[in-house]
């Protein structure tokens, strides 16, 4: 493992790349990276990289949204199986004939779906800036907002603004078990719950913090708490306990018919080590975006980043 980081390491000076990664992607990965953020952060850093190459740990969409960004770069991904449940559940003929049905509104979709589905965005979001970029939208104009329902759900009931969502989720944040959450505190009723938008109401309501990857790896830090339940994906404890050595995390539950008892994300965990070398070394799989999808995504996704600043 040790041998195969060097060599990663080594590629990347010689082919002048950089590797952005996700909270979620396997630990190994995030240790060879130049950058490990959520997707807001890797599409500030994406749209600003010099050098040649971006090999993108993380998912189709997110390595989209860099080469949207920064098309004169090659963005290269270690499994191009690395999708998304959330961008899946959005196909853009069925989203074109949705939007058709409210003329009038302005359509908000968060950053996991699709390079079409942006193409037919207004502003794009993600979980880190969602209340403010909806906050930023005069309150007569009406909104649809996809692909993710709970995102959609949280953003309502935090902003009192009504809009019409689109039925999708994410197969990972909806498997988190109330019940089991429940025991959980009862073993330890010293513990905060952090938790991110993608999931449930009900897991969200037992929340003491709701926020993206990199918002719920600020709040551990910052608050005074010694342990903390974390409801996202696993990934996240890598960062997360390297940030906090001394306090306690404890994952939260998934359902028993759950693949996996600790809530991984299957796509993003199709990306091995082994991958990101052999992506480094033959550069590829590379991600295409066709020009006239990606001069019309990029209108929303810039529209983002200026309201983040
Ligand atoms: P973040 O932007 O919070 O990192 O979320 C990305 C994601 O895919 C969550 O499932
Ligand atoms: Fe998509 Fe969910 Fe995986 Fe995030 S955790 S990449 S939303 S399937």
């Amino acid at each position: 493992m040790e041998e195969l980081k060097q060599k990663i390491l080594q590629l990347k000076k010689e082919k002048n790349a950089v590797i952005l990664a996700h909270y979620y992607q396997e630990f190994e990965i995030q240790d060879v990276a130049d950058y490990v953020g959520d997707s807001l952060g890797l599409s500030q850093v994406a749209a600003e990289v010099e050098a040649d190459i971006i090999l993108f740990a993380g998912v189709h969409f997110m390595a989209e949204t860099a080469k949207i960004l920064n098309p004169n770069k090659k963005v290269i991904l270690p499994d191009l199986n690395a999708g998304c449940s959330l961008a899946d559940s959005c196909p853009p003929e069925e989203f074109a004939k949705f939007k058709e049905k409210y003329p009038e509104h302005l359509v908000v979709t968060y950053v996991n779906c699709s390079a079409e589905i942006k193409s037919m965005t207004d502003i794009v979001c993600t979980s880190s800036n969602a209340l403010k970029i909806i906050n930023s939208i005069p309150k007569e104009q009406p909104i649809i907002f996809a692909p993710d329902k709970n995102l959609g759900k949280y953003i309502i009931g935090e902003t009192g603004r009504e809009m019409v969502l689109w039925d999708g989720a994410c197969v990972v944040h909806e498997a988190f078990s109330l019940e089991k959450l429940i025991n959980l505190c009862k073993e330890h009723p010293d513990a905060k719950i952090v938790a991110h938008p993608e999931s449930e109401t009900h897991i969200l309501k037992t929340a003491h913090y709701i926020g993206s990857t990199a918002g719920m790896i600020e709040f551990v830090k910052k608050d005074p708490n010694q342990k903390f339940i974390i409801a996202t994906e696993a990934g996240i404890l890598h960062k997360m306990s390297q940030a906090v050595p001394e306090k306690t995390l404890i994952p939260a539950p998934a359902h028993e018919d759950n693949t996996c008892a600790c809530s991984e994300c299957m796509y993003m965990k199709v990306n091995t080590l082994q991958k990101v070398y052999d992506c480094l070394l033959n550069e590829t799989p590379e991600i295409h975006v066709p020009k006239e999808i990606r001069e019309k995504a990029l209108v929303p996704i810039e529209r983002m980043l200026a309201l983040s600043k």
